[in-house]
């Protein structure tokens, strides 16, 4: 069953296959995984550590984000114990993501897609997100991405426009 998890280094052995297959399929930038200011990621038990405080505290209001960076719940898409993916809910939007980036982020690893893990991830993160307080959250993805196009489309995605080669959902959470 798939399952929006908290960070944890109990996934550590997971987290770190996922990883080199991202790397493997040149996804570095891995989306939804907050892990860009990192800039050799550390895969060890010890380097997961780090990760997973570093994600934890971007959800926490006290963390100070510099200008440009909202909080964000990091979320890891798992499968019992297993590491599948990831899944970032931004708590706000700053004029970037509003036309681009939008509210949630998402990547499955590469040998889990097409389980429809994505299709459940967000729908558990769209009931986050109005548990969170969000009446309705927007979603993109770059007009050739069919599969995350699809994801959102299942989601009850209601395009709005599309914005520098970026089409625009908005889904309500309530
Ligand atoms: C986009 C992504 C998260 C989808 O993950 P996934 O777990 O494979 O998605 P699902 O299995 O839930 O499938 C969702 C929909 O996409 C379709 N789909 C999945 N892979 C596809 C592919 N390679 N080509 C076309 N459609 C595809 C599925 O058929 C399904 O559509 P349907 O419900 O209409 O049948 C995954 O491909 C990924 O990680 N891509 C790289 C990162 C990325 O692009 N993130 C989104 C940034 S906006």
């Amino acid at each position: 069953m798939t399952a929006l998890s908290t960070p944890d280094v109990r996934l550590h052995a997971s987290w770190a296959e996922a990883v080199a297959e991202f790397y493997a399929v040149g996804e570095e930038h891995m989306h939804g995984s907050g892990l860009w200011d990192f800039e050799h990621l550390d895969v060890t038990e010890a380097g997961c550590r780090t990760v997973v405080e570093h994600l934890l505290a971007q959800a926490d209001p006290a963390t100070l984000q510099p200008e440009g960076r909202v909080h964000c719940t990091y979320y890891w898409i798992t499968e019992g114990d297993e590491f599948v993916g990831y899944l970032a809910l931004r708590h706000a939007l700053t004029p970037w993501l509003l036309e681009e980036g939008g509210h949630i982020g998402y990547a499955v690893r590469p040998s889990r897609r097409g389980e429809g893990h994505a299709s459940r991830a967000l729908a558990l993160a769209v009931r986050a997100a109005g548990e969170h307080g969000l009446d309705r959250v927007l979603l993109t993805c770059d007009a050739d991405n069919v599969a995350s196009r699809r994801t959102i489309e299942g989601a009850g995605g209601e395009h709005e426009d599309s914005r520098n080669g970026k089409r625009r959902y908005w889904i309500r959470t309530r």
